[in-house]
């Protein structure tokens, strides 16, 4: 049976991610797998979790495995509105910030629209760009055809790299100039290891930005909870859409969410995180320093999961990347996070979910898989 036919004009356009086929084709546990962003399990507070539930049942009972608003419920989006300073009103919960994103593009983009982003991009954000058939061109061209801007200023995924307060001024100059909103994407904000904290985007330009944040990180992603902090008025027509996404986010997951952030629970878990990623990270760098050979660089981000590594131009990371599997070590080759593809000679290293243990043969052998590439030039 031909089943192409049945498909709509829009499918032609997914985008598989190259990050999930990795994952699909090898089994984590008998891997070194530098290769997604998952958080470290052992930041997950799975000793909470029978209490929590206990105390989320007692206190609302049947309301907990009911349906719930389609703004998520009050209590959470208070939770959010007060650790953020906003008004409840422009709180929507979304399940997961991937979700987030998507709904953005739902909202806003029609096909042929622009998208303004910085290359390289976050493959989950291309992904949804592209399902909505709109293109995504570099900030700063001039264009009549653009919808929003997409940023994430704190600790990119992929480039580990945090804008400056003048990159954030600039971004909402440009905006303004252009009369385009913003779509601030923020799942790793609160992982700050090091530095100062930079004014949000949302803060500098509350009328046209959308702040997407996430508990994926600083909780647990299987919860799939994120929210939406923006005007009222774009909020209504998020509201609208969700209803036909999926009716209301997780009623239970987010009494659970409510009463961890409310309690003090998650502030305290979050202290630990942190720790325990600022450690992964000066880890993954002294290794670095000590195997890799000359040539290659890497960033040193103030936080979130990710290092970005720059290799010698000859060293090809999408050619090199069966055989580092084969000796047991995955990675995401850079070029994957552009929209042209180029970037070869880059790749993404994530430090938050190995075990601590694998960190150094990983990036041993890794270092070995690019001096091999190097001397067989
Ligand atoms: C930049 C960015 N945005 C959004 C997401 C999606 O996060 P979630 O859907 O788990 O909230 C991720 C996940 O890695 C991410 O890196």
């Amino acid at each position: 049976m031909d089943y192409g036919k049945y498909f709509s004009a829009d499918v032609p356009s997914f985008l598989r991610s190259p990050v999930r086929e990795i994952f699909r084709k090898v089994d984590l546990s008998a891997i070194c797998s530098f290769a997604g962003g998952y958080p470290a399990a052992s930041t997950f507070p799975v000793e909470q979790i029978p209490g929590l539930a206990e105390k989320v049942l007692s206190k609302y009972g049947t309301k907990a495995l009911q349906y719930g608003a389609t703004q998520g419920v009050p209590e959470l989006r208070e939770i959010i509105a007060r650790r953020y300073g906003v008004p409840v009103s422009q709180v929507q919960i979304t399940t997961s910030s991937q979700q987030g994103i998507d709904v953005c593009s739902r909202v806003f983009l029609d096909p042929g629209d622009i998208v303004l982003a910085n290359n390289p991009v976050y493959l989950g954000a291309l992904q949804s760009f592209k399902a909505y058939r709109a293109e995504v061109e570099p900030i700063g061209i001039d264009t009549t055809s653009a919808k929003f801007i997409y940023v994430i200023p704190d600790f990119n995924n992929p480039s580990g790299k945090t804008m400056t307060l003048e990159e954030r001024e600039e971004i909402v100059r440009i905006a303004r100039d252009l009369d385009v909103l913003i779509v601030e994407d923020s799942p790793y904000r609160e992982l700050r290891y090091s530095g100062e904290p930079v004014k949000t985007i949302r803060e500098l330009a509350p009328e046209r930005t959308l702040h997407l944040g996430s508990f994926s990180k600083i909780f647990a992603p299987g919860f799939r909870l994120g929210w939406i902090i923006g005007p009222e008025p774009l909020l209504e027509q998020i509201y609208v859409c969700k209803q036909c996404l999926d009716l209301c986010p997780p009623v239970l997951d987010q009494y659970m969410a409510a009463e961890f952030m409310g309690s003090g629970a998650l502030d305290a878990n979050l202290e630990k995180t942190i720790a325990e990623y600022r450690h992964r990270r000066d880890l993954m760098v002294g290794l670095l320093e000590k195997y890799m050979p000359e040539g290659v660089s890497w960033t040193y981000p103030e936080g979130g999961l990710f290092l970005w590594l720059t290799l010698p131009e000859s060293v090809d990371t999408v050619a090199m990347y069966d055989e580092a599997l084969s000796k047991g070590v995955a990675y995401v080759a850079g070029s994957f996070f552009y929209t042209d593809g180029s970037h070869r000679n880059t790749m993404r290293l994530n430090f938050s979910f190995v075990e601590e243990a694998k960190m150094e043969p990983g990036i041993k052998t890794l270092a070995s898989v690019v001096r091999n590439r190097l001397v067989n030039r």
